[in-house]
């Protein structure tokens, strides 16, 4: 019995504690904590794919699968930046917000670029390296206006 009193105890203090962070301060949190995790599988299937290109690395073999899964990704990119992620452990600015018509016109040709990439997927590395080139441009230019620099 007083063992499993015990054992309860961290159980309990847990939910305590995450019951005292507000509601919606929790929910946006989350919906940043989705928007990283889609760029990091953005940012990984990218960075595997550049280092096939340039031939650093020698599977050829897994570029297609690679160059495919950026365009569904970019897709989703387009959903994740609702109005209530803007505040929180996050490192986009509120240019994303304020100016949105700019920020859809960066996001579409990011997603425009990706299924360019994906229609050559099946492509050697040479032929894979103008698109993936263009995409890691598209990349930049949202990162430049709508990303907090390090
Ligand atoms: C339309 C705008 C936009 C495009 C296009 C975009 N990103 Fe991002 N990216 C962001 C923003 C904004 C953040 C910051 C997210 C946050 O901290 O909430 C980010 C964050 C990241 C991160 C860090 C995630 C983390 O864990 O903090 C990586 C990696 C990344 N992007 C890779 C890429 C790559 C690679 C591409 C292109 C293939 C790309 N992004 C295209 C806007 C964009």
């Amino acid at each position: 019995m007083a063992t499993s009193v015990l054992r309860m105890l961290p159980a309990a203090a847990i939910a305590v504690a995450l019951m005292s962070v507000p509601l919606a301060a929790r929910a946006d949190q989350a919906l940043i904590d989705y928007r990283k995790a889609v760029m990091e599988s953005i940012g990984g299937h990218t960075s595997a794919l550049v280092a096939i290109v340039k031939g650093n690395v020698p599977y050829k073999e897994d570029a297609a699968v690679h160059a495919r899964a950026i365009e569904p990704l970019a897709k989703m990119a387009g959903h994740v930046f609702p109005a209530n992620s803007k505040t929180g452990k996050t490192e986009a600015l509120p240019a994303i917000w304020e100016q949105p018509e700019k920020f859809e016109k960066t996001l579409a040709a990011f997603q425009a670029a990706a299924a360019d990439l994906a229609k050559v997927a099946d492509g050697q590395p040479a032929d894979l390296a103008p698109p993936v080139s263009a995409l890691a441009k598209s990349c930049k230019a949202c990162h430049d206006d709508f990303r907090k620099k390090d």
